[in-house]
């Protein structure tokens, strides 16, 4: 499927202007599973350890590590918001939506995303747009609209400005995330610390980025979490010390699955005939 195909596909239909009641935990834990994945091709962030390892990254043309925040598996999906009336399909596909001499604040957007189990989604379909610094939108061209997709590890990276504010709202950067040949989730990304987040009807806590300050520009970190269904995790191998192609003389023990067994028979175990399944070979001891 081309990526037009895949534009074109997705459900653009307007969700309703109330958002669905699911909304993200309050409490933010750091998942295992993010601290494996940021741990695996950088070295592990520790608490608010971010800042510096982060500007570090930038300075060596890597993507960005995002903050570790939320992703537990059975938290509930992203809170949906409302599109508004400014969407526009087809938004060309690019990580920055900055040109050179475009005004405003610098901020790069990091961060995953994530099915229900927390596991990463590659190749997810995220499609922002926002008002410029002046709080307007190009409605007629694609300034401050683009598209990306997720990485393998489910990694977002978008630079940007700091949008402009405009009457009846506060701050905010629009987005469409999508996993592959799932539904399209519609949502929106706030800012801390702004004061209209106060008065803003539609504005939602748990929508807001992690934001600080970096030099002259801003990072911020979101972990979008898909309602998509991923598989468990595979349970854990039975272990011990039985192995397939070893040759056991009788009287020979191995473990398996946590239990002991006495070989019977003189053979080379192979696939299929683990101590548990052949008693005519292994006897549990
Ligand atoms: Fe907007």
């Amino acid at each position: 499927m081309t990526e037009q195909d895949r534009q074109d596909n997705r459900d653009t239909s307007a969700p309703d202007e109330s958002a669905q009641p699911q909304e993200k935990s309050g409490i933010r834990r750091k998942s295992l599973l993010k601290a494996a994945l940021v741990a695996a091709p950088l070295p592990l962030l520790v608490g608010g350890a971010a800042p510096v390892l982060a500007r570090d990254q930038a300075r060596q043309g890597r993507v960005l590590t995002p903050t570790p925040e939320a992703c537990d598996p059975g938290d509930p999906p992203t809170r949906q918001q409302t599109e508004g009336p400014y969407f526009r399909p087809n938004s060309p596909r690019r990580t920055s939506l900055v040109e050179p001499g475009t005004p405003g604040t610098r901020l790069t957007v990091t961060g995953y995303v994530f099915g229900l189990t927390c596991r990463p989604v590659p190749d997810a379909l995220l499609d922002f747009w926002q008002a410029d610094v002046n709080g307007a939108y190009d409605n007629t061209g694609y300034r401050f609209r683009g598209h990306q997709y997720s990485d393998a590890q489910g990694r977002f990276s978008l630079q940007t400005i700091v949008p402009g504010l405009y009457p009846g709202r506060t701050r905010h950067i629009h987005v469409k995330v999508q996993a592959p040949d799932n539904p399209v989730l519609t949502t929106q990304l706030y800012f801390p610390n702004e004061p209209r987040n106060n008065t803003d009807t539609i504005f939602h806590p748990s929508l807001l980025m992690t934001v600080r300050d970096v030099g002259s520009g801003r990072e911020g970190s979101f972990d979008f979490v898909l309602n998509v269904r991923q598989d468990p995790d595979p349970p854990d191998p039975p272990g011990g010390t039985w192995a397939a192609g070893t040759s056991y003389r009788p009287g020979d023990t191995v473990t398996y699955g946590g239990a002991t067994y006495r070989c019977l028979q003189g053979h080379t175990a192979a696939p299929g005939w683990e101590p548990p399944n052949v008693p005519a070979l292994w006897q549990a001891v």
